[in-house]
């Protein structure tokens, strides 16, 4: 039986992740953070009580700042995959917390990579790298590839391009079958509350059964690349089936703006969004009732901003055989359709 461990086991993509290798045969082991409430709703359902003879799901408290947990966790398991998912992954939070984003996001790379090393795993261990559509930043070409530049434009994406090249370097260095997902937004109703898609989809079931009035945004205007987060997990599995260590681009390869997620997700309860005016001025109204139902709130303005990004993931269809299943507009009706049920409450 081979062995995951999985650093963020506890976050939208390690929950799907963890379902989709305990479904492969598996045995799953996840690093969490010890907190004052137990809230790790997203895997709760997988939890098996450790009394209980031939679980294969095994849960450890640690942290990615604190190595000597993570080589000792690493000795314990021996695993055969490790995917590297703990973050602080808020690009906005990045800005409040740099030097914390870079400890977690960029030096706990480096933890788990030296264990590796030092433990002598390197030849049984593969390793997955949870990089991101951010390090294209402020791109030139569209859309982006393996071959375009970075460009990062925010702590968190700095902390993420160390990442991105300790991985590349340890794989060249040492021979480790180390790798990068290099992965463009995915979404799904396990996504954080604080997430533009997920805050918005929220906000329309409770503007539509009138617990709340107002929606607030930032930039309205800047565009992603959506995908469904269950089809992007897949993915990082194939990228360690795949015959040798490379980086891959997973993405759907269309863009859209937040201005025409909002515009989607009202019309999914069929409220249709009239624009008026500019700038932090702007609003959106129902136009049958006229009410103002979105609003800009600079605070979600971020110091420097992604405009856009859209990725093409031809060489991931062409050696792995991923294809996103999941487009925007069912992205969309999966999200509210979830809103709408968990609101109604
Ligand atoms: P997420 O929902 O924010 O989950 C992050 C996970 O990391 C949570 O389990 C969190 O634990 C854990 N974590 C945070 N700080 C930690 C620390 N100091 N020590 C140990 N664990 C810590 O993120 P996600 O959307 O699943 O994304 C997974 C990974 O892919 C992240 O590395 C993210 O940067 C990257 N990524 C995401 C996307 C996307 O669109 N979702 C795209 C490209 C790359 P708690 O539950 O205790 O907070
Ligand atoms: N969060 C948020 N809240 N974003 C807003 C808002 C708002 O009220 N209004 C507009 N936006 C804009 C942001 O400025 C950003 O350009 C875009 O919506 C998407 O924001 P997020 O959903 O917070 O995601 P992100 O693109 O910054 O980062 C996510 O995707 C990256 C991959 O490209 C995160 O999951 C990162 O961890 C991931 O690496």
């Amino acid at each position: 039986m081979k062995k995951a461990f999985i650093t963020g086991i506890s976050g939208q993509d390690g929950s799907y992740l963890s379902e989709f290798l305990l479904q492969k045969g598996y045995e799953v082991h996840g690093m969490i953070r010890r907190s004052s409430l137990e809230t790790r709703t997203r895997i709760d359902h997988l939890y098996q009580d450790p009394h209980v003879s031939g679980r294969r799901f095994f849960l450890y408290y640690g942290d990615m700042t604190d190595s000597s947990c993570i080589f000792q966790l690493l000795n314990k398991i021996q695993p055969n995959e490790i995917y590297n998912l703990a973050a602080q992954s808020h690009v906005r939070i990045s800005f409040e917390n740099p030097e914390y984003t870079a400890n977690v996001d960029a030096m706990g790379t480096i933890r788990l990579l030296e264990a590796i090393r030092t433990l002598r795993l390197d030849k049984t261990t593969k390793f997955y790298q949870a990089s991101t559509s951010e390090l294209f930043g402020r791109a030139k070409k569209m859309p982006q590839n393996e071959k375009t530049p970075f460009c990062p434009r925010s702590p968190y994406a700095a902390a993420k391009i160390y990442s991105y090249w300790i991985t590349v370097n340890y794989r060249e260095a040492y021979n480790i079958f180390a790798t990068n997902g290099i992965l463009f937004n995915h979404e799904s109703p396990r996504r954080g509350d604080s997430f533009v898609t997920k805050k918005i989809v929220q906000n329309v079931a409770d503007i539509y059964y009138n617990k709340a009035n107002t929606l607030y945004l930032g930039n309205l205007d800047v565009s992603r690349d959506w995908g469904y987060a269950p089809d992007y997990v897949e993915s990082m599995w194939k990228i360690l089936q795949y015959e040798k260590p490379e980086d891959f681009v997973i993405a759907t390869g269309e863009t859209n703006t937040v201005r025409d997620f909002v515009e989607k997700a009202f019309k999914y309860v069929n409220i249709e969004i009239e624009w008026q005016g500019k700038g932090i001025d702007e609003i959106g109204i129902d136009k049958k009732t006229g009410k103002i139902i979105v609003k800009i709130d600079p605070w979600y303005f971020r110091p420097t901003e992604v405009d856009i990004l859209v990725g093409d993931a031809s060489k991931a269809k062409k050696l792995i055989g991923w294809e996103p299943k999941v487009k925007y507009e069912e992205l969309i009706k999966i999200m509210m359709e979830d809103a709408l049920k968990t609101r109604r409450l």
